[in-house]
C-alpha cells in the first residue's frame, strides 16, 4: 500500500502516520524527520537546509526528490510506504509521477490557519523518532519525556508563531494545489483522494482513516 498524506503544518500529518504504520507495517517517509536528521549530523544537506527550515521555506524540489527517491528503492518499502510531508509541490508531485509510484490513497487533512496556531504552540518532539505529541490534545505518559525512550521532548526550532505564519502562507501558495492534482488523478486511475476533518480528536480520525483502509 502506497499513501500520501496531504495537510497544512502542523494537521496531524505526523500524528497519524503513527497509527498508519502500525496498522499497516509500512515504513513512514517524513521528509521533515529526514532533513531535522541531517541538521542534526550537520551534514552537507543539514548545512544547506537549517537556513531554509527555520525561516519556513521549502528546501528545493531537486534535493527532496534525490532523497525520496532513495529512501524508496529501501528493501523496506517493498510492500508499501507512507509518505508524511511530499510531495509538496507540483514539481514534486510531478517528479514521483514520472517514476512511476502508482499511489493507493490521498489522504488530505482539512483545517484552518486558526486551529493550527493553536496546535503549534502545545507541541512536543521526540526527535530521533519525529514522535510528536501536545501537551494538551496529546499528551506524553509522563510530562516532558517521550512514551518509549523515556528522552526528553523538545519544541522544534520552526514552531515559534511568525515561522508558522510563514509556513502557513508557503502551504496555501504551493502545497494546497495539490489538492486539486489529486482529486483529478483520482478521476482518471485507481488512486483514491480522500478528505478528512482534521479538527476531529485523533481518534476519531484514527477510526475514519481504519475504515478507509478496510
Ligand atoms: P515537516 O516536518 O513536514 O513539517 P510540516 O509539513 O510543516 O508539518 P508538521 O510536522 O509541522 O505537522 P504535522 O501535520 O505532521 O502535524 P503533527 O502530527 O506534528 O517539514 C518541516 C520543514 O521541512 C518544512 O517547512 C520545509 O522547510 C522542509 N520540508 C519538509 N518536506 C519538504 C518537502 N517535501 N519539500 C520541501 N521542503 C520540505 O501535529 C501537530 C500538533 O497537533 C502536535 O502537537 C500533535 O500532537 C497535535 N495534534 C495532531 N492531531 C491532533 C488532533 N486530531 N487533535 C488535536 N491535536 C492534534
Ligand atoms: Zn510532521
Amino acid at each position: 500500500m502506497k499513501i500520501i498524506l496531504l495537510g497544512a503544518p502542523g494537521a496531524g500529518k505526523g500524528t497519524q502516520a503513527q497509527f498508519i504504520m502500525k496498522k499497516l507495517n509500512i515504513p513512514q517517509i517524513s521528509t521533515g524527520d529526514m532533513l531535522r536528521a541531517a541538521i542534526k549530523e550537520k551534514t552537507e544537506l543539514g548545512i544547506k537546509a537549517q537556513t531554509v527550515i527555520d525561516r519556513g521555506e521549502l528546501v528545493s524540489d531537486d534535493i527532496i526528490l534525490g532523497l525520496v527517491q532513495e529512501r524508496i528503492s529501501k528493501p523496506d518499502c517493498k510492500n508499501g510506504f507512507l509518505l508524511d510531508g511530499f510531495p509538496r509541490t507540483l514539481a514534486q508531485a510531478n517528479g514521483l509521477k514520472e517514476i512511476k509510484i502508482d499511489i493507493d490513497f490521498v489522504f488530505d487533512f482539512d483545517i484552518s490557519d486558526n486551529e493550527i496556531l493553536k496546535r503549534m504552540t502545545g507541541r512536543r518532539v521526540h526527535l530521533d523518532s519525529g514522535r510528536t505529541y501536545h501537551i494538551i490534545y496529546n499528551p506524553p505518559r509522563v510530562e516532558g519525556l517521550d512514551d518509549l525512550t523515556g528522552e526528553p521532548l523538545v519544541i522544534r526550532n520552526d514552531d515559534q508563531e511568525e515561522t508558522v505564519k510563514k509556513r502557513l502562507k508557503v502551504y496555501h501558495d504551493q502545497t494546497a494545489p495539490l489538492k486539486e492534482y489529486y482529486n483529478r488523478e483520482s478521476q482518471k486511475s485507481d488512486l483514491k483522494y480522500c478528505v478528512f476533518d482534521a479538527t476531529k480528536s485523533v481518534e476519531v480520525l484514527n477510526q475514519e482513516i481504519e475504515k478507509v483502509l478496510l
